[in-house]
């Protein structure tokens, strides 16, 4: 049994991974601002996970957080494209700024690190699938930041021999992602748009793809890549291989519903990614990790929790 950080732990992905860490028996410390974050999703641990509310910002609270820990997984962020056009003095300061206080932190306390890194780094490329082996070219501040990011880390691996990794999710979903904010991602607001019988606002013509990722999968794949031995500044991509428009995704959803979903079209968004698909070889390769989760199976979870939690993660008529 070891101790690990997880940032951003009382998030979406990073609850999952902290589920992960206790179902597998380790002991878990939790640094999250609440920005984004619930204590919600940490409540059913009760007091065997510590939760450290505060900024990644301050480098003082960072360094506490490492005390006995043997590796942290870095997902506090703020993980959105639009959000970061809006301010990307805020983006950067969180993402950039935020992380680089954590690798020090991890440097220090010679704790490894596993790092939530993005496929917008690719940008809208011609190929796909995309894969690690490809130029990266952001095209939104996020986008910029989480490369930067990542290069840093990558850096901190060469000149101080860090064990680091970094992968890059695609879409990720499944329950506990935020539907009730603006910057939420496409599946948790069209679910419940679904559920509440609102009209789902597609962004351009909806041919858009992406590979959506079940949360469990990119939890389990985390887990993995910090018990495996690998070269510092290892990069690949966690996702299923698969790609799927949102106007065949919104089918799926009104097969689950079982009724029709009202859509409407409205203009593409600034720093958009057409076509997301990634190459899945390299973490079958070195981790010898696979999504169990099919499209299909991920969404019936997403949308049962979804439908369970309405009025918790929901939003009410008043706040829309
Ligand atoms: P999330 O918003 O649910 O989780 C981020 C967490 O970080 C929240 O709990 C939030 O409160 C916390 N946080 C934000 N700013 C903080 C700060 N200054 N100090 C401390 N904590 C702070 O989002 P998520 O979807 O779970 O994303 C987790 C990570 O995965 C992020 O790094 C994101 O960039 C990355 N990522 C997500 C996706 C996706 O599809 N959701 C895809 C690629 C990469
Ligand atoms: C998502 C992640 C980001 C991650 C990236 C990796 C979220 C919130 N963001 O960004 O952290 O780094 O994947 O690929 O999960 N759309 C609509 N209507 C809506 C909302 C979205 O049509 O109401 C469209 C968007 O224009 C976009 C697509 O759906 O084309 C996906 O958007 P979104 O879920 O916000 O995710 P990404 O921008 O791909």
């Amino acid at each position: 049994m070891s101790k690990y950080l997880v940032t951003g732990g009382a998030g979406f992905i990073g609850s999952h991974i902290v589920d992960a860490l206790i179902s597998a028996g380790h002991s878990v410390r939790v640094l999250d601002d609440l920005s984004t974050g619930q204590r919600v999703n940490l409540a059913h641990h009760g007091d065997a996970v510590e939760l450290v509310v505060g900024d990644l910002r301050d480098m003082e609270t960072v360094s506490r957080c490492f005390e006995g820990v043997r590796g942290v997984f870095h997902e506090a962020a703020l993980p959105s494209v639009p959000r970061s056009v809006e301010d990307p003095l805020t983006c950067n300061a969180v993402n950039v700024d935020g992380s680089l206080n954590v690798f020090v932190a991890a440097r220090d306390a010679g704790a490894k690190v596993v790092y939530a890194g993005s496929s917008s780094a690719y940008g809208d490329t011609e190929v796909l699938p995309k894969h690690e082996g490809m130029p990266v070219a952001p095209m939104s501040p996020y986008a910029a930041a989480k490369v930067a990011t990542e290069q840093y880390l990558a850096s901190f691996a060469k000149v101080y021999g860090m064990e680091t990794v970094t992968l890059r999710y695609f879409n990720v979903f499944g329950p506990r992602q935020r539907n009730d904010s603006p910057y939420s991602g496409v599946i948790a607001k069209f679910c419940r748009n679904a559920l509440q019988g609102e009209t789902c606002r597609i962004e351009g013509d909806g041919l858009q793809s992406r590979d959506f990722t079940y949360v469990h999968d990119v939890a389990r794949g985390n887990l993995l890549a910090m018990e495996t031995a690998l070269p510092g500044g290892t990069t690949m991509n966690l996702a299923g291989g698969d790609r799927i428009s949102l106007l065949d995704m919104l089918d799926e959803l009104e097969k689950l519903v079982g009724h029709k979903v009202e859509r409407t079209h409205v203009d593409p968004r600034a720093g958009d990614v057409k076509h997301s698909q990634a190459d899945a070889r390299r973490a079958k390769e070195l981790l010898g990790f696979t999504c169990e989760h099919t499209f299909a199976s991920g969404l019936r979870e997403t949308l049962d929790w979804y439908r369970e939690s309405i009025g918790v993660t929901a939003v009410t008529p008043e706040k829309r």
